[in-house]
């Protein structure tokens, strides 16, 4: 199936849905998520962050969809045509979109342990304003402890169900849901009975703002000033591969490799996050690379390039190789033709 994105187009499979689609062919078109995590089943639908405007439904159907769509639900129909970050319509709604999970979250980040990851940040950085017309009081919840590792902080829940997914695919126990309606809403009870399991850390690798953070590692630095380096050991509960996150030979925390979704590979388990913090428990493999471009990674994320393809007329190269010989100041056997054949000394 053929889909085109601002203009690019690319080959997917069906089924494919149309945030798949824009990762695929990467850069500036992928649409923000708050809630998809492609590791989760069933996740997305949720935040309105990744609206996009088709503008052909299909070859079939070419009428445009009215109404913006969520592009991590919304899948792709051959010849379909979709437009992300150049249409004024989506720029315009996901500053509403922005604005709108800015009401009741808190304005937290000098002291929020997810500043420099979090995502909320980097959507208000590009999509946020200055201001904000709201001038009632912010929702607020009384602070529940869920144990000794997970820091809930239920104030700046924007309600992704990430972590509701977490409990209900990586736990036995079935405890997912919202409690309660409108702004009252809150996961925590589903939350604090999923807590004992030993794969209960992976919400706060999932959490896209600082709801859920890493109590081993509250207050301890500021994240933009510990190294992360991949590690590995081995793990007889999960693949034991993690990033560590240093400062000078102390581990400071351990989480999930993340990618440039800020998506983990893999989930670990709690004692690889909670309970090996010395070096000598890690086999560390070398810096860990980022692809995510955010304030943690100034200076220092890549980013996969283009393939610059450079279409040239075939004569216009003749005689090139001859002359890096040259350049190179190889030996060159001047009896041989710029084809590679002997040159006749007759004709020369
Ligand atoms: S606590 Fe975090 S992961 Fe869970 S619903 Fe709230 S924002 Fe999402
Ligand atoms: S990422 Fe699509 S609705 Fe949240």
């Amino acid at each position: 199936m053929k889909v085109t994105i601002d203009g690019q187009s690319i080959d997917v499979e069906p089924g494919t849905t149309i945030l798949q689609a824009a990762r695929m062919i990467g850069g500036e078109s992928v649409p923000p998520a708050m809630c998809y995590y492609s590791k989760l089943k069933g996740s997305g639908g949720k935040c309105r962050c990744c609206l996009v405007e088709v503008s052909k439904g299909s070859e079939a159907d070419p009428r445009p969809m009215p109404k913006l769509v969520a592009s991590c639900v919304t899948g792709v129909m051959d010849g379909m045509e979709v437009n992300s970050v150049s249409s004024e319509r989506v720029t315009e709604a996901r500053k509403s979109v922005t604005e709108f999970l800015l009401i009741n979250h808190p304005l937290d980040c000098p002291v929020c342990d997810q500043a420099g990851e979090c995502d909320l940040q980097n959507l208000s950085f590009k999509h946020g304003k200055s201001q904000t017309r709201f001038i009632e009081e912010k929702r607020t919840f009384e602070p529940e402890n869920i144990g000794p590792n997970i820091q809930l902080h239920m104030n700046r829940c924007i309600l992704c169900y990430r972590c509701v997914m977490v409990a209900d695919q990586l736990t036995d126990n079935r405890v997912h849901g919202v409690m309660d309606r409108g702004d009252h809403s809150n996961i925590s009870t589903c939350i604090s009975k999923a807590i004992d399991n030993e794969f209960s850390g992976n919400m706060i690798d999932v959490c896209p703002v600082g709801a859920l953070t890493d109590k081993t590692f509250r207050f301890k630095s500021r994240v933009w000033f510990n190294k992360p380096y991949d590690a590995h050991r081995d793990c007889p509960t999960c693949s034991g591969k993690v990033t560590v996150w240093m400062f000078g030979d102390e581990i400071q925390r351990v989480t999930g490799r993340k990618d440039e979704y800020h998506e983990v590979d893999e989930f670990i388990c709690n004692t690889c996050r909670f309970d090996k913090k010395d070096v000598n428990d890690w086999v560390i493999e070398g810096p860990r690379k980022f692809e995510k471009d955010s304030v943690i990674n100034q200076n220092n994320y890549t980013r996969k390039l283009d393939k610059v393809v450079i279409e040239t007329e075939k004569n216009i190269l003749l005689g090139r190789d001859e002359d890096r010989k040259k350049i190179s100041m190889t030996e060159i056997d001047y009896n041989e033709g710029i084809d590679g054949n002997l040159i006749d000394p007759k004709h020369g």
